[in-house]
């Protein structure tokens, strides 16, 4: 899609599809493509089901891919030998959405942290206790509370944990799958000012799996909206918020409530049958359920995203580069 050579991941067509039965997938990512550049913090939003948590896991080789390509400074992440899995291992991170299940029980957290370094080996060993220290010192944990046990930490205390356990390893890209959806929402907001300090800190790039998408518009760069295992719209945060040029993405953020930005997405935002990834529907998958629906969208599979006021957009009703799109706009706002 953008087509600078600058990109920490480049992702192509790709695709995520387990065996349902002897004759159905469940096609969970169905041609994605993007990229990412280096300290970019990218929103990943859609309903339930859509596919973000397999990609995320599929970027990270923690879940496995079935087509196109996905590449991360340089490796091949879908070819990659055990060499090309260490380096991922060591550049990149997850954060997990329960934060209690993502930490050993058993571990205190001092140990849990501890662990990674001593896993990852750019720390001296002698050096490991002070790394400990200053990572959670990071993450705003008391060094006291290093002795302590998930079981002994609240959800905000466990989550900060989870990412002083991520930055150990110095990733240039962490994903965060719904990170804060357990958590308090003043709690939510003291993590999410974290994020925010951390990644201009450290130059990370971020890709953030989230349903509020009040959080999404504070903190991403960019924004991507998926529907059935494809990206639909993906522009700069505020263009798609204030602006959305997809019928779906239309619908999402109609259906936030404006006396309550802060909410998630709905899981039915538009009404009609729930999408089902065993059964996508022909032509472009979102027809059935489209407010704009023509013939062609019953028929022909969607072009590629193209550029449509700064957006990219895949979507029949951008068929035509000559189309006047304010006309086209209005008269699917209509
Ligand atoms: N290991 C698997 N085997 C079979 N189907 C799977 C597997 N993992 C995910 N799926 C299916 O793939 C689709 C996408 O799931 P995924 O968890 O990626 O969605 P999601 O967008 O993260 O949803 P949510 O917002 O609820 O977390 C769903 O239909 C899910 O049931
Ligand atoms: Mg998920």
């Amino acid at each position: 899609m953008t087509g600078s050579g600058k990109a920490l991941l480049r992702v192509e067509d790709l695709a995520v599809h387990f065996r349902a039965d002897r004759k159905r997938f469940v096609r969970a990512v169905n041609g994605v493509s993007f990229e990412l550049l280096p300290g970019e913090t990218l929103g990943l939003v859609g309903e339930s089901g859509c596919g973000k948590s397999t990609l995320g896991r599929a970027l990270l080789r923690l879940g496995p891919i079935t087509g196109g390509s996905a590449y991360f400074d340089g490796i091949d992440i879908a070819g990659a030998d055990a060499t090309g899995i260490a380096h991922l291992r060591r550049e990149t991170a997850m954060i997990f959405q329960d934060p209690y299940n993502a930490l050993n029980p058993r571990l205190p957290i001092g140990a849990a942290i501890a662990e990674v370094l001593a896993v990852q080996g750019k720390v001296p060993r002698a050096g490991i206790q002070a790394r400990v220290a200053e990572l959670m010192a990071m993450v705003g944990l008391s060094p006291d509370l290093a002795d302590r046990r998930p079981a002994a930490l609240s959800g905000g205390q466990c989550q900060r944990a989870g990412i002083a356990r991520a930055l150990a390893v110095e990733p240039k890209l962490i994903i965060a799958d719904e990170c804060v959806a357990a958590l308090d929402v003043s709690i939510q907001a003291q993590i999410i000012n974290l994020l925010i300090e951390l990644k201009s800190q450290m130059n990370l790039a971020l890709i953030f799996i989230a349903h509020d998408l009040g959080v999404v518009r504070r903190l991403c760069d960019r924004v991507a909206v998926m529907y059935l295992g494809r990206i639909v719209e993906m522009g700069r945060t505020e263009d798609v918020f204030s602006d959305p040029q997809h019928p779906y993405t239309k619908a999402l953020m109609r259906a936030i409530p404006e006396i309550d930005p802060d909410r998630g997405l709905p899981n039915d935002p538009l009404g009609g049958e729930p999408p089902s990834p065993l059964d996508i529907p022909p032509g472009c998958a979102f027809h059935p359920r489209c407010p704009a629906v023509m013939p062609i969208c019953r028929q022909d599979p969607v072009p590629a995203t193209r550029f449509i006021n700064a957006c990219e957009i895949a979507c029949h009703l951008y068929d035509d580069p000559q189309t006047n799109h304010q006309s086209t706009r209005e008269r699917i706002h209509a």
